[in-house]
């Protein structure tokens, strides 16, 4: 049996850090395990331009521990109205990766999101042209649809016509959650690939109701069926290059997730590569680990792979029932409570 498992120095393709004292209580504990991650725009109100992201870098690498060496990649918030010359601007920038598309209303401050994928053409043609990579929230928010079909009608009624239109732009459909997901990217050319979270390989979407409701397994996507779970795994563990880790990280304050209508976003920032190990060697998969949490994205978005490596052992510990966060109430990691069998002992 595997005891030990030396990987070259991942990154996270999909983070939400929020601002201020969010930040600097969420941010340690990914640059303890990522060199790098791209780092999500839907702060209130949201990154819309390359000088909002610019000044939202710094106030994140102002919130490292000191001797981090992490470094956030930075994306702008697409809307109905983003002009061409901010996709001049991302372009020329250096340190902004990619726009991230909402629909508008689909999830955690997604109201300035778009509401007709028309509407943003001319940006999203100029993207083409200069590669840079649209990052799609893949669901519609027709509440005529079922919230489970979501990310299945997307595919038909949103993706699929726009890469039929732009052909060349490069996406990646984020935390996909189902087996239409996972099977449109792996059929796709090599400009399309998606990001998987370790919740998304672990769990079907009876966690969210063992022996009642239990908000810390709600996020956005939510969880889907147990076919579909296998079927990101297989995604997953397939060696492919075009899957790889994003955690979607997605921060909450406790009394903001166990209210009557809580807030979606599952924490797994402080154990994210020990989920993902889990994952994989259920799936008899841990040699094929290190590429999609380390090699995938980076060759995708042409960037170099890291140097260095980050070590795990198999070694049980308990997850903390709590963290401290923004206030009293602290915040409830994925697992909080149980015991995990891999863990980080040599990080970044
Ligand atoms: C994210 C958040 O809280 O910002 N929540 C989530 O459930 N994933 C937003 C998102 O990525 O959809
Ligand atoms: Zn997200």
């Amino acid at each position: 049996m595997t005891t030990t498992l030396a990987i070259t120095t991942p990154d996270d393709w999909h983070l939400h850090v929020r601002d201020g004292a969010a930040t600097r209580a969420v941010l340690p504990a990914t640059a303890r395990q990522f060199r790098r991650a791209i780092i999500m725009p839907n702060l209130k109100p949201p990154v819309r331009t390359v000088a909002e992201a610019a000044a939202y870098r710094e106030r994140i690498l102002a919130a490292l521990p000191p001797g981090a060496r992490f470094e956030p990649l930075m994306t702008l918030y697409l809307t109905d109205n983003t002009p061409v010359d901010e996709i001049r601007r991302v372009a020329a920038s250096g340190f902004v990766k990619a726009l991230k598309y909402y629909p508008a209303g689909a999830t955690t401050n997604s109201d300035a999101g778009v509401t007709d994928i028309a509407r943003p053409m001319a940006a999203l043609e100029a993207m083409a042209d200069a590669g840079i990579p649209l990052l799609m929230h893949g669901e519609v928010t027709d509440p005529a649809v079922d919230v489970f079909d979501r990310e299945a009608v997307f595919v038909e009624r949103i993706l699929d016509p726009l890469l039929r239109r732009l052909p060349s732009l490069k996406v990646v459909f984020e935390h996909i959650t189902t087996r239409q997901g996972a099977e449109y990217v792996a059929a796709a050319p090599g400009n399309v690939a998606a990001t998987i979270t370790p919740q998304h390989l672990l769990y079907n979407r009876n966690e969210l109701f063992k022996g009642g409701i239990r908000p810390h397994f709600y996020c956005l996507p939510v969880l889907k069926r147990e076919e579909h779970r296998v079927a990101l795994v297989r995604a997953a563990t397939s060696g492919s290059p075009k899957f790889f880790l994003g955690t979607d990280s997605a921060p909450h304050a406790t009394n903001t997730k166990e209210i009557a209508c809580g807030c979606a976003g599952c924490f797994t920032a402080p154990h994210a590569l020990e989920l993902y190990a889990e994952a994989f060697e259920a799936a008899g998969a841990l040699d094929r680990l290190e590429a999609f949490a380390a090699f995938h994205g980076p060759d995708f978005y042409g960037l170099p792979r890291n140097s260095g490596t980050v070590r795990l052992e198999r070694s049980a510990w308990q997850v903390p029932e709590r963290l401290d966060y923004v206030d009293a109430s602290g915040i409830v990691p994925l697992r909080a409570g149980e015991t995990l069998a891999w863990k980080l002992v040599a990080g970044v």
